[in-house]
């Protein structure tokens, strides 16, 4: 079944890489069309072979899947032209965030909701220097890993419309995330706050040789009863994401130990990225 969402129909995802195809799959899952924009053109071809794998993956029952559309950045009004909602999904880099939400501000219609997927800067951050159309229709929208995990964290910034929150709650849903409402400001939101302190303890256990992250992940799965130990994790995440991130928790706190962004470094000069590269702390077939 097509799910009815008014005159603007479509979702547009800016930056196709690990989460821009995952949220592809998910907000075309009810029928409404996807626009993708990448940079890069091997990320825009290399997205249709993803999103048909979790297509023919789903269990979901009457499904009608919308259609992918693709674009490079000149094509940026194209792919807003019947969005309701755009979400971008950029390296966690600010300069570059703040690039791509300005161009969004500049070109999207007054009514388009505006979400930034960062995992650690918050909407207020990544607004702070620009000048801006209309703040009030930029939030953030967190996602983890859909369709397996669907949680979503949905954070307003100071003059964020509530009814953009209410809305994006409902058709998230509706689309198969399960929402949460971030009530006040929080850098890393709610699990990613939790997620970063079990990252940077793994890491720092690791760098002093306590256990090798095998071991580390097999004692984690064995007494969390959990699928997933850290390492496996942060190697489906991106290395390079997850140093980002880490850099940024020790730029805004001040008192983090330098130990596990030096160890990722480390993997990271030897091309080591996790599962995107093939080798992470784990060996992948690409
Ligand atoms: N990887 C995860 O598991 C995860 C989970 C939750 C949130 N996030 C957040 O999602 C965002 C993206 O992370 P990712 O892991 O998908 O990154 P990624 O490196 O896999 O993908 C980023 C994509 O953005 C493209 N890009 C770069 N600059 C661009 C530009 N100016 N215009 C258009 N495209 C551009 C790149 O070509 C690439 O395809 C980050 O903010 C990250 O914190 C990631």
């Amino acid at each position: 079944m097509v799910l009815g969402l008014g005159p603007r129909t479509s979702v547009a995802i800016v930056g196709i890489g690990t989460q821009g195809r995952r949220l592809a799959y998910m907000w075309s899952s009810r029928g409404n069309d996807v626009h993708l924009v990448d940079a890069q053109v091997s990320q825009l071809e290399g997205s249709h072979e993803v999103i048909e794998g979790f297509r023919s993956a789903s269990a979901l029952k009457d499904a009608r899947w919308g259609k992918v559309f693709t674009h490079l950045p000149d094509g940026l009004s194209a792919a807003l032209q019947d969005a309701w909602l755009v979400v971008e999904c950029v390296p966690e880099q600010l300069s570059v965030k703040r690039k791509v939400l300005a161009q969004l501000d500049a070109l999207a219609a007054d009514e388009v909701i505006i979400a930034s997927n960062s995992s650690s800067y918050t909407c207020s951050e990544i607004l702070d220097t620009l000048k801006l159309r209309n703040a009030r229709r930029f939030l953030s929208a967190h996602s983890y890993w859909p369709p397996e995990t669907p949680e979503l964290e949905i954070m307003g910034h100071e003059t964020t419309d509530p009814a953009h929150i209410t809305t994006m709650m409902e058709r998230s849903k509706a689309h198969g995330f399960s929402p949460f409402h971030v009530k006040v400001g929080s850098m890393g939101f709610i699990y990613n706050r939790i997620w970063a302190a079990i990252k940077r303890e793994a890491l720092l256990a690791a760098s002093e040789g306590v256990a090798a992250p095998e071991e580390i992940d097999a004692i984690f799965r064995g007494v969390l009863k959990t699928p997933k130990g850290p390492f496996e994790q942060m190697d489906v995440v991106g290395l390079d994401v997850v140093l980002a991130i880490e850099q940024h928790y020790a730029d805004a706190r001040g008192n983090i130990p330098s130990e596990p962004r030096e160890y990722l470094r480390t993997l990271l000069q030897s091309g080591r990225l996790g599962v995107k590269s093939g080798r992470g702390f784990y060996n992948y077939k690409l």
